[in-house]
Protein backbone atom coordinates (compact mmCIF):
# COMPACT_ATOMS: atom_id res chain seq x y z
CA UNK A 1 0.00 0.00 0.00
CA UNK A 2 0.89 3.50 -0.78
CA UNK A 3 1.04 4.42 3.12
CA UNK A 4 3.02 1.67 3.73
CA UNK A 5 5.74 3.31 1.05
CA UNK A 6 5.53 6.68 1.85
CA UNK A 7 4.12 6.41 6.15
CA UNK A 8 4.15 9.97 6.46
CA UNK A 9 2.00 11.00 3.25
CA UNK A 10 -1.50 9.98 2.92
CA UNK A 11 -1.67 8.63 -0.23
CA UNK A 12 -2.99 11.29 -2.89
CA UNK A 13 -0.15 13.86 -1.38
CA UNK A 14 1.97 11.50 -3.03
CA UNK A 15 0.59 12.44 -6.85
CA UNK A 16 -0.80 16.08 -5.88
CA UNK A 17 2.00 17.33 -7.55
CA UNK A 18 1.92 15.52 -11.12
CA UNK A 19 1.83 18.18 -13.94
CA UNK A 20 -0.27 18.19 -17.23
CA UNK A 21 2.43 16.59 -19.03
CA UNK A 22 2.50 16.90 -22.73
CA UNK A 23 5.26 15.60 -23.40
CA UNK A 24 5.77 13.34 -26.61
CA UNK A 25 7.66 11.09 -25.18
CA UNK A 26 8.83 9.45 -22.55
CA UNK A 27 5.50 10.52 -21.88
CA UNK A 28 2.66 10.28 -19.10
CA UNK A 29 1.54 7.03 -17.84
CA UNK A 30 -1.93 6.53 -16.44
CA UNK A 31 -2.09 7.09 -13.09
CA UNK A 32 -3.77 3.60 -11.95
CA UNK A 33 -0.71 1.88 -13.19
CA UNK A 34 1.94 4.18 -11.17
CA UNK A 35 -0.23 3.49 -8.48
CA UNK A 36 0.08 -0.10 -9.33
CA UNK A 37 3.63 -0.25 -9.93
CA UNK A 38 4.44 1.87 -6.71
CA UNK A 39 2.05 -0.97 -4.42
CA UNK A 40 4.02 -3.68 -6.04
CA UNK A 41 7.49 -1.62 -5.84
CA UNK A 42 8.85 -3.80 -2.87
CA UNK A 43 7.13 -6.74 -3.17
CA UNK A 44 5.47 -8.14 -6.46
CA UNK A 45 2.81 -10.23 -5.82
CA UNK A 46 4.21 -12.18 -2.42
CA UNK A 47 7.50 -13.36 -4.53
CA UNK A 48 9.27 -10.96 -1.56
CA UNK A 49 11.17 -9.13 -4.77
CA UNK A 50 10.55 -5.97 -6.92
CA UNK A 51 10.14 -6.95 -10.74
CA UNK A 52 13.09 -5.18 -11.25
CA UNK A 53 15.15 -7.41 -9.10
CA UNK A 54 13.67 -10.85 -10.78
CA UNK A 55 15.99 -13.53 -13.22
CA UNK A 56 14.58 -12.76 -16.75
CA UNK A 57 14.12 -16.80 -16.78
CA UNK A 58 12.33 -16.88 -13.54
CA UNK A 59 8.81 -18.41 -13.33
CA UNK A 60 7.72 -14.94 -11.88
CA UNK A 61 8.91 -13.06 -14.93
CA UNK A 62 8.07 -15.72 -17.51
CA UNK A 63 4.87 -15.08 -15.98
CA UNK A 64 4.62 -11.13 -16.44
CA UNK A 65 6.54 -11.61 -20.26
CA UNK A 66 3.64 -13.67 -21.54
CA UNK A 67 0.69 -12.07 -20.05
CA UNK A 68 1.55 -9.09 -21.69
CA UNK A 69 2.60 -10.63 -24.97
CA UNK A 70 -1.03 -12.33 -24.78
CA UNK A 71 -2.91 -8.92 -23.70
CA UNK A 72 -0.99 -6.80 -26.59
CA UNK A 73 -2.28 -9.50 -28.87
CA UNK A 74 -5.55 -9.73 -27.72
CA UNK A 75 -5.87 -5.11 -27.98
CA UNK A 76 -3.98 -5.28 -31.25
CA UNK A 77 -6.13 -8.70 -32.56
CA UNK A 78 -2.58 -9.49 -33.83
CA UNK A 79 -3.31 -12.70 -36.27
CA UNK A 80 -1.35 -16.35 -35.47
CA UNK A 81 0.95 -15.79 -38.58
CA UNK A 82 2.56 -12.67 -36.52
CA UNK A 83 4.80 -12.89 -33.52
CA UNK A 84 5.39 -10.30 -31.00
CA UNK A 85 8.94 -9.24 -30.40
CA UNK A 86 10.06 -7.34 -27.48
CA UNK A 87 13.65 -5.69 -28.00
CA UNK A 88 15.69 -2.41 -27.42
CA UNK A 89 17.03 0.18 -28.85
CA UNK A 90 14.06 1.72 -29.43
CA UNK A 91 12.56 3.16 -33.17
CA UNK A 92 15.80 4.55 -34.62
CA UNK A 93 17.80 1.03 -34.03
CA UNK A 94 14.87 -0.23 -36.01
CA UNK A 95 15.74 2.03 -38.81
CA UNK A 96 19.06 -0.36 -39.14
CA UNK A 97 17.59 -3.31 -37.72
CA UNK A 98 14.35 -3.34 -40.32
CA UNK A 99 16.59 -3.03 -43.53
CA UNK A 100 19.16 -5.88 -41.93
CA UNK A 101 16.05 -8.20 -41.69
CA UNK A 102 14.76 -7.65 -44.69
CA UNK A 103 16.48 -7.11 -47.33
CA UNK A 104 18.19 -10.48 -47.82
CA UNK A 105 17.47 -11.11 -51.43
CA UNK A 106 16.76 -7.60 -52.63
CA UNK A 107 18.90 -4.41 -53.13
CA UNK A 108 16.21 -1.74 -51.84
CA UNK A 109 13.39 -0.66 -50.40
CA UNK A 110 10.27 1.85 -50.85
CA UNK A 111 10.28 4.55 -48.55
CA UNK A 112 7.24 7.37 -48.03
CA UNK A 113 8.59 10.75 -46.67
CA UNK A 114 6.36 12.57 -44.49
CA UNK A 115 8.81 14.34 -41.80
CA UNK A 116 11.66 13.74 -39.50
CA UNK A 117 11.32 10.61 -38.73
CA UNK A 118 10.53 9.70 -42.14
CA UNK A 119 13.62 11.10 -42.74
CA UNK A 120 15.54 9.38 -40.70
CA UNK A 121 14.94 6.27 -41.61
CA UNK A 122 15.74 7.25 -44.57
CA UNK A 123 19.07 8.50 -44.05
CA UNK A 124 19.81 5.37 -41.51
CA UNK A 125 18.20 2.52 -44.25
CA UNK A 126 20.72 4.43 -46.73
CA UNK A 127 23.22 2.97 -45.35
CA UNK A 128 22.29 -0.86 -45.78
CA UNK A 129 20.61 -0.45 -49.07
CA UNK A 130 19.28 1.31 -51.60
CA UNK A 131 16.51 4.03 -50.59
CA UNK A 132 14.10 4.49 -53.23
CA UNK A 133 12.09 7.73 -52.02
CA UNK A 134 8.72 6.83 -53.41
CA UNK A 135 7.07 9.76 -52.85
CA UNK A 136 7.69 13.02 -50.47
CA UNK A 137 5.64 15.91 -49.06
CA UNK A 138 8.80 17.92 -48.34
CA UNK A 139 7.57 20.80 -50.68
CA UNK A 140 4.33 21.80 -48.69
CA UNK A 141 7.05 21.98 -46.07
CA UNK A 142 5.59 18.33 -44.68
CA UNK A 143 1.87 19.53 -43.15
CA UNK A 144 0.78 16.48 -46.42
CA UNK A 145 0.66 12.76 -46.96
CA UNK A 146 1.43 12.64 -50.89
CA UNK A 147 -1.58 10.46 -51.82
CA UNK A 148 -0.84 6.81 -52.81
CA UNK A 149 -1.55 7.60 -56.45
CA UNK A 150 1.34 8.86 -57.14
CA UNK A 151 4.23 7.31 -54.90
CA UNK A 152 6.33 5.57 -57.71
CA UNK A 153 6.69 1.96 -55.91
CA UNK A 154 9.37 -0.39 -57.26
CA UNK A 155 8.29 -3.86 -57.26
CA UNK A 156 11.26 -5.33 -56.80
CA UNK A 157 11.87 -3.76 -53.24
CA UNK A 158 12.18 -5.36 -50.19
CA UNK A 159 9.45 -3.44 -48.43
CA UNK A 160 7.78 -0.61 -48.18
CA UNK A 161 8.14 1.69 -45.30
CA UNK A 162 6.09 4.64 -44.01
CA UNK A 163 5.85 6.41 -40.60
CA UNK A 164 2.40 5.99 -39.47
CA UNK A 165 2.37 9.18 -37.72
CA UNK A 166 5.29 11.56 -37.78
CA UNK A 167 5.15 13.06 -34.14
CA UNK A 168 7.06 16.20 -34.83
CA UNK A 169 5.35 16.99 -37.71
CA UNK A 170 1.98 15.74 -36.80
CA UNK A 171 1.23 14.32 -39.70
CA UNK A 172 -0.67 10.73 -39.32
CA UNK A 173 -1.83 8.18 -41.63
CA UNK A 174 -5.59 7.88 -41.22
CA UNK A 175 -5.90 4.95 -43.88
CA UNK A 176 -3.35 1.83 -44.41
CA UNK A 177 -1.71 2.48 -48.00
CA UNK A 178 -1.84 -0.67 -50.31
CA UNK A 179 1.43 -1.51 -51.73
CA UNK A 180 -0.03 -4.52 -53.36
CA UNK A 181 2.80 -7.55 -52.62
CA UNK A 182 5.50 -5.86 -51.08
CA UNK A 183 5.46 -5.67 -47.28
CA UNK A 184 4.46 -2.66 -45.34
CA UNK A 185 6.25 -1.41 -42.65
CA UNK A 186 5.39 1.75 -40.33
CA UNK A 187 6.78 2.84 -37.38
CA UNK A 188 4.07 3.32 -35.18
CA UNK A 189 6.21 4.44 -32.02
CA UNK A 190 3.71 7.39 -31.59
CA UNK A 191 -0.07 6.16 -32.58
CA UNK A 192 0.56 2.49 -31.90
CA UNK A 193 -2.92 1.73 -29.24
CA UNK A 194 -4.29 5.00 -30.06
CA UNK A 195 -7.13 3.21 -32.19
CA UNK A 196 -7.22 -0.31 -33.88
CA UNK A 197 -4.87 -1.38 -36.53
CA UNK A 198 -5.80 -4.10 -39.17
CA UNK A 199 -2.31 -5.80 -38.43
CA UNK A 200 -2.51 -8.22 -41.63
CA UNK A 201 -2.35 -5.23 -43.60
CA UNK A 202 1.01 -5.16 -42.28
CA UNK A 203 4.32 -7.15 -43.06
CA UNK A 204 6.17 -5.53 -39.95
CA UNK A 205 5.00 -2.57 -37.49
CA UNK A 206 7.76 -1.57 -34.83
CA UNK A 207 7.87 1.32 -32.28
CA UNK A 208 9.42 2.55 -28.70
CA UNK A 209 7.36 1.50 -25.75
CA UNK A 210 8.23 5.19 -24.32
CA UNK A 211 5.14 7.39 -26.21
CA UNK A 212 1.94 5.21 -26.18
CA UNK A 213 2.72 1.96 -24.52
CA UNK A 214 5.36 2.18 -21.07
CA UNK A 215 8.76 3.54 -19.75
CA UNK A 216 11.66 3.73 -22.24
CA UNK A 217 13.70 0.97 -23.01
CA UNK A 218 11.22 -1.35 -24.45
CA UNK A 219 10.89 -1.66 -28.45
CA UNK A 220 7.54 -3.39 -30.00
CA UNK A 221 8.10 -5.31 -33.20
CA UNK A 222 5.34 -7.56 -34.75
CA UNK A 223 6.10 -9.37 -37.68
CA UNK A 224 4.50 -11.79 -40.20
CA UNK A 225 6.05 -15.28 -39.89
CA UNK A 226 7.10 -15.32 -43.42
CA UNK A 227 9.62 -12.59 -42.84
CA UNK A 228 11.73 -14.23 -40.47
CA UNK A 229 14.94 -16.13 -40.97
CA UNK A 230 15.78 -13.81 -43.90
CA UNK A 231 18.50 -11.28 -42.50
CA UNK A 232 21.67 -10.16 -43.94
CA UNK A 233 24.73 -12.28 -42.39
CA UNK A 234 25.94 -8.98 -40.74
CA UNK A 235 23.06 -8.66 -38.22
CA UNK A 236 23.65 -8.87 -34.79
CA UNK A 237 21.99 -11.78 -33.15
CA UNK A 238 20.25 -9.67 -30.51
CA UNK A 239 18.86 -7.75 -33.43
CA UNK A 240 17.75 -10.62 -35.49
CA UNK A 241 14.10 -11.02 -35.97
CA UNK A 242 14.57 -14.98 -36.36
CA UNK A 243 16.50 -15.53 -33.39
CA UNK A 244 14.38 -13.31 -31.48
CA UNK A 245 11.29 -15.06 -32.36
CA UNK A 246 12.97 -18.56 -31.47
CA UNK A 247 13.99 -17.21 -28.49
CA UNK A 248 11.10 -15.96 -27.17
CA UNK A 249 12.75 -12.15 -27.23
CA UNK A 250 15.15 -13.66 -24.65
CA UNK A 251 18.13 -13.83 -26.75
CA UNK A 252 19.46 -11.56 -24.67
CA UNK A 253 18.15 -9.97 -20.59
CA UNK A 254 14.80 -7.93 -22.05
CA UNK A 255 13.87 -4.40 -20.60
CA UNK A 256 12.38 -6.68 -17.40
CA UNK A 257 10.58 -3.76 -15.69
CA UNK A 258 9.61 -1.82 -18.66
CA UNK A 259 7.72 -5.12 -19.93
CA UNK A 260 5.97 -5.26 -16.49
CA UNK A 261 4.56 -1.47 -16.95
CA UNK A 262 3.82 -2.36 -20.16
CA UNK A 263 1.56 -5.09 -19.46
CA UNK A 264 -0.07 -3.05 -16.61
CA UNK A 265 -0.68 -0.10 -19.53
CA UNK A 266 -2.51 -3.21 -21.79
CA UNK A 267 -4.41 -4.15 -18.47
CA UNK A 268 -5.62 -0.17 -17.90
CA UNK A 269 -6.40 -0.20 -22.18
CA UNK A 270 -8.23 -3.52 -22.00
CA UNK A 271 -10.55 -2.48 -18.70
CA UNK A 272 -11.26 1.67 -20.62
CA UNK A 273 -12.89 -0.90 -23.45
CA UNK A 274 -9.76 -1.54 -25.96
CA UNK A 275 -9.03 0.13 -28.59
CA UNK A 276 -12.31 1.27 -30.16
CA UNK A 277 -12.53 2.93 -26.88
CA UNK A 278 -9.50 4.54 -27.15
CA UNK A 279 -10.38 5.72 -31.07
CA UNK A 280 -13.42 7.13 -29.79
CA UNK A 281 -11.40 8.92 -27.19
CA UNK A 282 -8.63 10.12 -29.27
CA UNK A 283 -11.31 11.76 -31.85
CA UNK A 284 -12.87 13.65 -29.67
CA UNK A 285 -9.37 14.59 -27.87
CA UNK A 286 -7.86 16.03 -30.94
CA UNK A 287 -11.22 17.55 -32.51
CA UNK A 288 -11.26 19.60 -28.94
CA UNK A 289 -7.95 21.33 -30.09
CA UNK A 290 -8.17 21.63 -33.98
CA UNK A 291 -11.67 22.98 -33.53
CA UNK A 292 -10.18 25.73 -31.40
CA UNK A 293 -7.25 26.57 -33.86
CA UNK A 294 -9.20 26.37 -36.86
CA UNK A 295 -11.89 28.84 -34.85
CA UNK A 296 -9.11 31.84 -34.80
CA UNK A 297 -6.00 33.97 -36.33
CA UNK A 298 -3.96 33.37 -33.08
CA UNK A 299 -2.21 30.11 -34.22
CA UNK A 300 -1.51 28.46 -36.53
CA UNK A 301 -2.18 24.75 -37.27
CA UNK A 302 -0.53 23.99 -40.45
CA UNK A 303 -0.50 20.27 -41.03
CA UNK A 304 -3.90 19.51 -44.20
CA UNK A 305 -7.37 18.64 -42.77
CA UNK A 306 -7.02 14.75 -43.50
CA UNK A 307 -3.87 13.89 -42.28
CA UNK A 308 -3.88 15.72 -38.80
CA UNK A 309 -2.32 13.54 -36.41
CA UNK A 310 -4.94 12.81 -33.74
CA UNK A 311 -1.73 12.59 -31.04
CA UNK A 312 0.44 15.48 -31.28
CA UNK A 313 -1.22 19.13 -32.53
CA UNK A 314 1.81 21.01 -33.62
CA UNK A 315 0.96 24.83 -33.77
CA UNK A 316 2.46 27.72 -34.22
CA UNK A 317 1.82 31.61 -32.73
CA UNK A 318 1.89 33.71 -35.64
CA UNK A 319 3.57 35.84 -34.52
CA UNK A 320 7.07 33.66 -32.98
CA UNK A 321 8.44 37.08 -30.94
CA UNK A 322 5.67 35.87 -28.68
CA UNK A 323 6.77 32.01 -28.48
CA UNK A 324 8.75 32.55 -25.19
CA UNK A 325 5.92 34.74 -23.26
CA UNK A 326 3.41 31.64 -24.17
CA UNK A 327 5.78 29.05 -23.20
CA UNK A 328 6.39 30.94 -19.71
CA UNK A 329 2.80 31.24 -19.38
CA UNK A 330 2.47 27.60 -19.63
CA UNK A 331 5.01 26.32 -17.48
CA UNK A 332 3.61 28.52 -14.78
CA UNK A 333 0.33 26.43 -15.06
CA UNK A 334 1.52 23.39 -14.51
CA UNK A 335 1.76 22.15 -18.29
CA UNK A 336 5.27 21.58 -19.29
CA UNK A 337 6.80 20.19 -21.95
CA UNK A 338 4.90 22.32 -24.71
CA UNK A 339 7.76 23.53 -26.27
CA UNK A 340 8.21 21.89 -30.04
CA UNK A 341 10.77 19.91 -31.31
CA UNK A 342 14.60 21.54 -31.72
CA UNK A 343 14.57 20.75 -35.58
CA UNK A 344 11.02 22.84 -36.30
CA UNK A 345 10.65 24.91 -33.42
CA UNK A 346 7.34 25.02 -33.43
CA UNK A 347 4.96 25.25 -29.89
CA UNK A 348 3.20 21.90 -30.05
CA UNK A 349 1.12 20.55 -27.04
CA UNK A 350 1.04 16.21 -27.33
CA UNK A 351 -0.45 13.76 -25.10
CA UNK A 352 -0.73 9.98 -25.69
CA UNK A 353 -3.28 7.54 -25.91
CA UNK A 354 -2.47 6.41 -22.17
CA UNK A 355 -3.95 9.35 -20.26
CA UNK A 356 -6.73 8.86 -17.74
CA UNK A 357 -9.92 8.43 -20.02
CA UNK A 358 -11.78 11.89 -18.73
CA UNK A 359 -8.41 12.96 -17.06
CA UNK A 360 -6.67 12.97 -20.89
CA UNK A 361 -9.59 15.04 -22.53
CA UNK A 362 -9.64 17.47 -19.50
CA UNK A 363 -5.75 17.93 -20.22
CA UNK A 364 -6.49 18.50 -23.76
CA UNK A 365 -9.60 21.30 -22.74
CA UNK A 366 -6.78 22.93 -20.92
CA UNK A 367 -4.48 23.48 -23.39
CA UNK A 368 -7.65 24.69 -25.56
CA UNK A 369 -8.23 27.28 -22.71
CA UNK A 370 -4.71 27.96 -22.01
CA UNK A 371 -4.09 29.26 -25.91
CA UNK A 372 -7.58 31.46 -25.94
CA UNK A 373 -6.42 32.96 -22.44
CA UNK A 374 -3.15 33.61 -23.61
CA UNK A 375 -3.77 34.65 -26.63
CA UNK A 376 -5.72 37.36 -25.48
CA UNK A 377 -3.71 38.09 -22.90
CA UNK A 378 -1.42 38.67 -25.53
CA UNK A 379 -3.05 40.85 -27.41
CA UNK A 380 -3.99 43.04 -24.99
CA UNK A 381 -0.60 43.47 -23.53
CA UNK A 382 0.53 45.52 -26.21
CA UNK A 383 3.60 43.39 -27.17
CA UNK A 384 1.21 41.94 -29.93
CA UNK A 385 1.11 44.92 -32.67
CA UNK A 386 -1.18 43.74 -34.86
CA UNK A 387 -5.11 43.70 -33.96
CA UNK A 388 -5.83 39.88 -34.54
CA UNK A 389 -9.16 39.37 -34.58
CA UNK A 390 -10.62 37.76 -31.61
CA UNK A 391 -12.58 34.68 -32.55
CA UNK A 392 -12.59 31.01 -31.64
CA UNK A 393 -13.61 29.46 -28.18
CA UNK A 394 -12.53 26.89 -26.73
CA UNK A 395 -14.91 24.96 -23.49
CA UNK A 396 -13.60 24.39 -20.47
CA UNK A 397 -14.45 23.59 -17.04
CA UNK A 398 -13.19 25.67 -14.11
CA UNK A 399 -9.51 25.46 -13.85
CA UNK A 400 -9.76 25.78 -10.09
CA UNK A 401 -11.66 22.33 -10.05
CA UNK A 402 -9.06 19.90 -12.03
CA UNK A 403 -7.91 17.66 -9.61
CA UNK A 404 -4.69 17.31 -10.68
CA UNK A 405 -3.36 20.18 -11.29
CA UNK A 406 -0.29 21.09 -9.88
CA UNK A 407 -1.12 24.93 -9.08
CA UNK A 408 -5.05 25.24 -9.24
CA UNK A 409 -6.59 28.77 -9.17
CA UNK A 410 -4.24 31.58 -10.74
CA UNK A 411 -5.05 33.25 -13.77
CA UNK A 412 -3.21 32.23 -17.10
CA UNK A 413 -3.93 35.98 -18.68
CA UNK A 414 -1.96 36.89 -15.61
CA UNK A 415 1.00 34.65 -16.05
CA UNK A 416 1.57 34.82 -19.75
CA UNK A 417 1.42 38.79 -19.95
C1 LIG B 1 7.70 8.43 -35.03
C2 LIG B 1 9.00 8.27 -34.30
N1 LIG B 1 9.95 7.49 -34.83
C3 LIG B 1 11.14 7.34 -34.21
C4 LIG B 1 11.42 7.97 -33.02
C5 LIG B 1 12.73 7.73 -32.34
O1 LIG B 1 12.50 6.79 -31.36
P1 LIG B 1 13.60 6.29 -30.32
O2 LIG B 1 14.09 7.50 -29.61
O3 LIG B 1 12.80 5.37 -29.47
O4 LIG B 1 14.67 5.59 -31.06
C6 LIG B 1 10.47 8.79 -32.45
C7 LIG B 1 10.78 9.43 -31.17
O5 LIG B 1 10.52 10.45 -30.75
C8 LIG B 1 9.24 8.96 -33.11
O6 LIG B 1 8.30 9.74 -32.60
Amino acid sequence: MLGALFPTLPPETVFMTRVYNFSAGPAALPEPVLRQAAEEMLDWQGSGMSVMEMSHRGKEFMSIHAEAIALLRELLAVPSNYKVLFMQGGAIAENAIVPMNLLRGHTGADYIDTGEWSKRSIEEAGKYCNVNVAASSRESGYTSIPPRSEWKLDPNAAYVHICANETIGGVEYHFTPDVGEVPLVADVSSNILSRPLDVAKYGLIYGGAQKNIGPAGLTIVIVRDDLLGRSLPITPSAFDYGQQAAADSMLNTLPTYAIYIAGLVFKWIKAQGGLAAMEAHNRTKAALLYDYLDGQDFYNAPVEKDCRSWMNVPFRLRDATLDGKFLEGAQARGLVQLKGHRVVGACGPRSTTRCHWRGCRRWWRICGSLLRRTADSLRRSGRARQAWPRGGSCRVGRLRRLPCGARSGGRVAELAA
